[in-house]
């Protein structure tokens, strides 16, 4: 990542190369009219990690998927009639829609932190529009600021919060709606609010009827940031700390030790001991440790440092049953 001062004023060459950038696995933060957005390539595990990684989240939050058109999303999810509403009203703007992930979805598991269901949506700011039609990709993007830190609305806001973590910074004037999207979950019988944002409660009543909000901030961390019930976790029991694995368990492990004996099925994290390697790695390793021949699932010890809280916090939370 290069040390000088990142921000470019976006106009036809820097998107080409913000575009670039994002192609080539590079975060690029970028305006949208809710606020400014630290993108990455949503189908390349390692950058997606890497937006984990800049944030310093401590859990891994699914991300917001941005694209340009509707139709990109037709390889991504389970389109519904709501949902079709919904996208022909207000799309492009600030509402994300959560919607089934198709089983052939070539987004990372991680950008859904491990769940069944994609967040997406369509910005309306001009310059999004142009770097997500040239990238010709899925884009995930949070909130371009430090987790726990407050939402980026201008280009400063996102050097300040995020430094010379970002590649780059296409500047694009102030942030219009300077509220993150609302999101509304489309998998449950009736639409739920599970964040409000720059499309009020009454403008989708005026369309679908009434629609429910997440009552308490336990509902809503219940069924958004993904911290408990909707979580992935495997069908087998998860064997945390391990330092040896039975013959009839599968072994995750992590790091360039092979001393850890034992295991049916091993994979690896991260032969190089990288913990943005793990993170990307861990939900796809997960699913494929999960075989019904085996008795359970043993994990090595992973660094509580860096990524490593995140990877500890999602492994913890599978464990439990
Ligand atoms: O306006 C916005 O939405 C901005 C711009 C950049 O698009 N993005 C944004 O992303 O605010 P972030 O990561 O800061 O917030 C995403 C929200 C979180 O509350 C997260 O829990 C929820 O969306 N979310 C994402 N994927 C979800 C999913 N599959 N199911 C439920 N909630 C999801
Ligand atoms: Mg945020």
């Amino acid at each position: 990542m290069s040390s000088a001062n990142p921000i470019i004023a976006a106009d036809a060459a820097s998107v080409t190369k913000a575009a670039e950038f994002l192609r080539a696995g590079k975060l690029v933060a970028f305006p949208t009219e809710t606020v400014y957005g630290l993108g990455a390539d949503a189908t390349n595990d390692r950058a997606v990690a890497a937006i984990y990684a800049a944030k310093g989240r401590p859990d891994f939050n699914p991300l917001i998927v941005h694209v340009a058109e509707a139709s990109a999303l037709d390889d991504l999810v389970e389109w519904n009639e709501t949902a079709r509403l919904l996208a022909s009203h207000f799309w492009p703007g600030p509402l994300t829609l959560v919607l089934p992930r198709k089983k052939s979805c070539p987004v990372s598991l991680l950008v859904s932190a491990g769940m069944d269901t994609l967040a997406v949506r369509i910005p309306s700011h001009p310059v999004a529009l142009q770097l997500l039609r040239e990238v010709g990709k899925p884009i995930a993007a949070p909130s371009a600021n430090a987790s726990g830190k407050l939402s980026p609305t201008t280009p400063l806001h996102v050097a300040e919060s995020l430094g010379d973590k970002v590649d780059l910074i296409l500047a694009g004037g102030r942030s219009q709606v300077g509220v993150e999207s609302t999101v509304l979950n489309l998998t449950s019988p009736r639409p739920i609010i599970l964040r409000p944002g720059g499309i009020t409660k009454e403008q989708l009543e005026k369309l679908l009827g009434s629609v429910d909000e997440a009552q308490s901030t336990t509902e809503q961390t219940l069924l958004s940031p993904g911290m408990l019930a909707s979580h992935y976790a495997p069908h087998l029991p998860l064997r945390l700390n391990a330092d040896a694995a039975g013959v009839d368990e599968g072994l995750l492990t992590f790091g360039p030790d092979f001393s850890v004996k034992g295991g049916a099925v091993r994979l690896n994290l991260s032969e190089a001991g990288d913990l943005n390697e793990a993170a990307a790695n861990l939900f796809a390793m997960l699913r494929q440790l999960d075989q019904p021949h085996l008795s359970g699932i043993a994990v090595v010890p992973i660094p509580n440092i860096g990524l490593g809280v995140a990877i500890n916090d999602r492994l913890k939370r599978a464990s439990v049953r």
